[in-house]
C-alpha cells in the first residue's frame, strides 16, 4: 500500500513541484495550505499534469482544532513541511508576523503530528543559517552563522527546536532540508514561481523583465570580491529540489534519527553570469542596471552537495541552461502567473 504524505504549504512554490515527484514516486498525499502565498489554481494544474485529484484543505496549520480534524481523518506516515512566511525584506518590518506563522505553525504542526502517531518530518530549512558562511563550498557541518533577518532567524531556531525534539524521542525521524536558491519551473510550463508584487528574488525579477512587467532589472552591487563583481549563488533547478524530498523519505523509511542535507549543485553562478545565460538560451534581453548593495547580502554562497549524494543517492540534474529555459518558458506561458486560469 502506498504511503501517505501530509504536504503543508503544497500550493505554493517549491511544494507543487514536489507533489508531482512524490506522485511519480508512487506516494499519496494530502495538502494544507491557507493560501497566504499561493493560489488554489496551482493545485488544479497539479492535478492536471499527474491526472488525479489532489486532498486539499485550506486551513492555517495554526489551527490546532483543524489539523486534528484533519489527521483524524487521513492518518499519514510522514510530513512535508513548507508552510511559511519566506520573504526576507518583510520580516524585517513583520517580525511578530513572521515568527507567529513560522514558529508557531511548526510547534502545532509537530503537536499534532506526534498525538496522531506520525514521528516522521522533512522540514523547509534554508542556507540562510550559514550567515555569512564560514567556509566555501559549504558542507552541513560548517557552523551555523549569525542570520541578520527574522525569517532566516525562524529557519534557525526551528532547526534548534526540531533537533531538541528528535534527541528527546529518538522516534523521531527529522529531516532537515538546507535549500539553496531554488529557481526554474517544470518543464510543462504549467506551474512555477508566482510572487506577490514586486518580486524580491531575482530570477521572478529576471522573468518579470523579459515579459515586459518591469523595464530593467537593478543588480545589486558590483563591488563583491567574486569573478565578476557581483553575487555569487547556488541555483538549483526546482524539479531537482523537489526530487530531494522524495529522497529524504527513503532516509526517513531507513529510520535515519536526525538527518541535516544541503540541497544544492554545489556549482556558483554569479548574478551576471545568470543574466547572461538566460538572454543566451531564451533569446530574450535583460536590460540591467548596477545599484547599490543589499543590506544583508553576502558576496557567495555555494554548497558542498556530497553528502546528500553519498546517504540519499540524490544529485541535480539539472543545469543552469534548463533553469533559465525552465523559468521563461512558465513565465511567457503564464505573463500573469495564475491569474490567467484556463478552467
Ligand atoms: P511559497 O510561499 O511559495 O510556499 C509556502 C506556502 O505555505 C504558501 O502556499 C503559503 O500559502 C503557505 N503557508 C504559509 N503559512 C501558512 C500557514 N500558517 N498555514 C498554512 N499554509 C501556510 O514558498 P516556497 O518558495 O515554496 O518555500 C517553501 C518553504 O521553503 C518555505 O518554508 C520557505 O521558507 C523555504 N525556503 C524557500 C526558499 C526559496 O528561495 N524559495 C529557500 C529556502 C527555504
Ligand atoms: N539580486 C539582484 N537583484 C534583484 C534580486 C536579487 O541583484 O532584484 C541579487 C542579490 O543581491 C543576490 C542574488 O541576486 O546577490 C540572489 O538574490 P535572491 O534574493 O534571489 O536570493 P538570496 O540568495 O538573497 O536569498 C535566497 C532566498 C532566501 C534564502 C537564501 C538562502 O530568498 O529565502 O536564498 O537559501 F534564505
Amino acid at each position: 500500500m502506498s504511503k501517505t504524505i501530509l504536504v503543508t504549504g503544497g500550493a505554493g512554490y517549491i511544494g507543487s513541484h514536489t507533489l508531482i515527484e512524490l506522485h511519480n514516486a508512487g506516494y499519496d498525499f494530502i495538502v494544507v495550505d491557507n493560501l497566504v502565498n499561493s493560489q488554489k489554481e496551482s493545485l488544479y494544474r497539479v492535478a492536471k499534469i499527474i491526472g488525479r485529484n489532489i486532498p486539499f484543505y485550506e486551513v492555517d496549520i495554526r489551527d490546532a482544532v483543524a489539523m486534528d480534524e484533519i489527521l483524524t481523518l487521513h492518518p499519514v506516515d510522514a510530513c512535508i513541511h513548507f508552510a511559511g512566511l519566506k520573504a526576507v525584506g518583510e520580516s524585517v518590518s513583520k517580525p511578530l508576523e513572521y515568527y507567529s506563522n513560522n514558529m508557531t505553525g511548526t510547534f502545532v504542526l509537530v503537536e499534532q503530528l506526534r498525538k496522531h502517531g506520525c514521528k516522521n518530518l522533512i522540514f523547509s530549512s534554508s542556507a540562510t543559517v550559514y550567515g555569512n558562511p564560514a567556509q566555501i563550498p559549504i558542507t552541513e557541518n560548517c557552523p551555523k552563522g549569525q542570520c541578520t533577518n527574522p525569517y532566516g532567524q525562524t529557519k534557525s531556531m526551528l532547526e534548534e527546536v526540531l533537533t531538541d525534539i528528535q534527541k528527546a524521542d529518538p522516534q523521531w525521524n527529522i529531516v532537515l532540508l538546507r535549500y539553496f536558491n531554488p529557481i526554474g519551473a517544470h518543464p510543462s510550463g504549467q506551474i512555477g514561481e508566482n510572487p506577490n508584487g514586486i518580486p524580491n528574488n531575482l530570477m521572478p525579477y529576471i522573468t518579470q523583465v523579459a515579459v515586459g512587467k518591469r523595464p530593467e532589472l537593478g543588480i545589486f552591487g558590483n563591488d563583491y570580491d567574486t569573478h565578476d563583481g557581483t553575487g555569487v549563488r547556488d541555483f538549483i533547478h526546482v524539479v531537482d529540489l523537489a526530487r530531494g524530498h522524495v529522497s529524504a523519505l527513503s532516509a526517513i523509511e531507513r529510520g535515519c534519527g536526525l538527518a541535516i542535507y544541503n540541497l544544492g549543485t554545489g556549482q556558483g553562478y554569479s548574478v551576471l553570469d545568470l543574466v547572461k545565460t538566460f538572454e543566451r538560451v531564451n533569446r530574450v534581453p535583460i536590460p540591467y542596471r548596477i545599484l547599490d548593495r543589499r543590506p544583508g547580502d553576502i558576496a557567495t554562497c555555494y554548497s558542498n552537495p556530497s553528502k546528500a549524494f553519498e546517504e540519499l543517492g540524490w544529485k541535480a540534474q539539472y543545469g543552469i541552461e534548463e533553469m533559465c529555459r525552465d523559468a521563461w518558458n512558465w513565465q511567457k506561458n503564464n505573463p500573469n502567473g495564475y491569474e490567467q486560469a484556463d478552467y
